[in-house]
């Protein structure tokens, strides 16, 4: 079996006898590593302006780590300028929130060609190369350029815009259109990837007969909708051990009878909280008879912090929970419970697995893991409603949840009733849906059926090359 060699901007190695660390990305990389011999290169997460040193080389649970340190000049321009204020805004559809300038882009595109050196010297012939996110865009032009002709993949966490935005990066062609210098490019929803190949289509690709592929520049790139997943089987047995853990059980009795919803999520504006908040507001001003009976756990770890966006909406969100908090709490309720930080996936499933509703109301997010982990957690005799935004991609999947527009504050108020509200056959109708969906397409698919297209593609190409 070839080496799988995964490439990721942040590489976090696990602690030895721990479990992976939690995080969409570093859950999803490690179960394609699993089944097969595999490397992982990447950021170690460390800024390091001393003289350069290679990177260093850890071996853990079959997988060999390498990591290597960035300057500041680096993690400045490539990272926070770059990555976070102009390809995460704008593929987030947030143009208004884009902060371009030159030395941004080049230190982006210098990153890039610096990892490309660093896999240069661990690279072998029959391995196959998958790179994730949205740092590392150019670098499979960077491989090529090197004389690397191994199959090379590309999955996009995040969404894809329309291609009009996606013209509105500057010099588009050498970050989002060098995409087209791998082999396959996965994306999270069909929309993600019809919004791509409308994007090859203007930027002169010809489109192949089978519908997958572009012909770019003498080069023919194949895009695909793989969705990603969970470890579905095993989240729910956590979650159903973990309800009785001390954690879950204070938490419970710190309720005392009420119901609790909750929302999980990095401290992001795309995850939409500050709209999710006044929804909550509008249910406590609508819905008299729910005050005092409800309990809204947010849990958002800090992230990004030193970009100012960030900031701004870290102190909206700070000045809107303690207006809340004000104008409905009691001496011995607060309505919002408001956390700036993570908890582990196992605590996590216990706080999901009590929870009457979930709120996962993003304005844009390529997928959600935290729709697919609430409902994983749930237990199927008294499940709970997840709420779920029309501009997650899990939309796409789980449409047995209540469907909401984030924008509309008096749609979001009404379906937190309905959901707190609904029925025990509904709820479990629902669920039930849902489960067998993620059960289905869990974590391990996902991985085995990106790998096996990679393959086949680079195959393909390779006897049309001969041909
Ligand atoms: O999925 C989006 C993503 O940027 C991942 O690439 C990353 O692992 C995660 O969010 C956390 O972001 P950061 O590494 O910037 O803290």
């Amino acid at each position: 079996m070839s080496r799988l060699v995964i490439v990721s901007n942040r590489v976090t190695v696990p602690e030895p006898g721990h479990p992976p660390p939690p995080g969409g990305l570093a859950v999803a990389v490690h179960a394609a590593l699993k089944s097969r011999p595999g490397l992982w290169f990447g950021w170690s997460g460390k800024i390091d302006d001393g003289p350069a040193v290679e990177p260093q080389t850890v071996e853990r649970d079959n997988v060999t780590y390498v990591v290597t340190d960035l300057s500041t000049g680096d993690y400045n321009e490539y990272y926070t300028g770059f990555a976070n204020r102009v390809l995460w805004p704008i593929l987030h559809y947030r143009v208004d929130l884009a902060e371009f300038n030159r030395s941004d882009l080049g230190g982006y595109l210098r990153v890039n060609a610096l990892f490309a050196d660093h896999l240069a010297k661990l690279l072998k012939p029959d391995d196959v190369i998958w790179v994730h996110d949205y740092h590392l865009m150019p670098l499979a032009r960077e491989l090529r350029s090197r004389g690397f002709n191994n199959p090379i993949g590309f999955f996009l966490h995040i969404p894809c815009p329309p291609a009009d935005l996606l013209f509105t990066i500057p010099k588009q062609e050498q970050t989002i259109g060098a995409l087209s210098h791998y082999d396959l490019v996965g994306f999270q929803t069909e929309n993600d990837r019809n919004n791509y190949g409308r994007y090859l289509a203007m930027s002169g690709g010809h489109q192949g007969r089978d519908g997958t592929s572009y012909a770019v520049d003498g080069r023919v790139v194949r895009i695909g909708a793989f969705p990603v997943g969970i470890e579905t089987a095993d989240l729910a047995a956590v979650a159903a051990e973990t309800v009785d853990s001390g954690f879950t059980r204070e938490l419970r009795d710190s309720l005392q009878g009420r119901k609790l919803v909750v929302g999980v999520d990095r401290l992001d504006y795309s995850k939409g909280i500050v709209h999710r908040v006044e929804g909550y507001r509008h249910f406590l001003e609508h819905e008299a008879n729910w005050r005092n009976r409800v309990t809204y756990l947010q849990v958002t770890p800090k992230s990004r912090s030193e970009i100012p966006e960030y900031g701004d909406m870290s102190d909206d969100v700070n000045r809107l929970v303690s207006e809340v908090n004000g104008q409905f709490g009691e001496a011995a309720w607060t309505p919002i419970r408001y956390i700036n930080r993570s908890y582990p996936r196992e605590a996590l499933a216990g706080v999901f697995r009590i929870a009457a509703a979930a709120l996962v109301t993003p304005l844009r997010d390529g997928m959600n893991l935290v729709a697919k982990e609430y409902v994983a957690s749930q237990d199927p005799a008294d499940p709970g409603v997840l709420l779920l935004s029309q501009f997650a991609g899990a939309a796409a999947e789980l449409d047995a949840a209540l469907i909401v527009n984030p924008h509309e504050t008096e749609g979001m108020a009404q379906a937190l009733r309905t959901a707190l509200e609904m029925p025990l056959d509904e709820r479990q109708a629902r669920f039930a849906s849902m489960f067998e969906r993620i059960s289905r397409q869990d974590i391990d698919r996902w991985a085995e059926t990106f790998l096996a297209k990679l393959s086949e593609t680079r195959r393909s190409f390779l006897i049309g090359q001969l041909r």
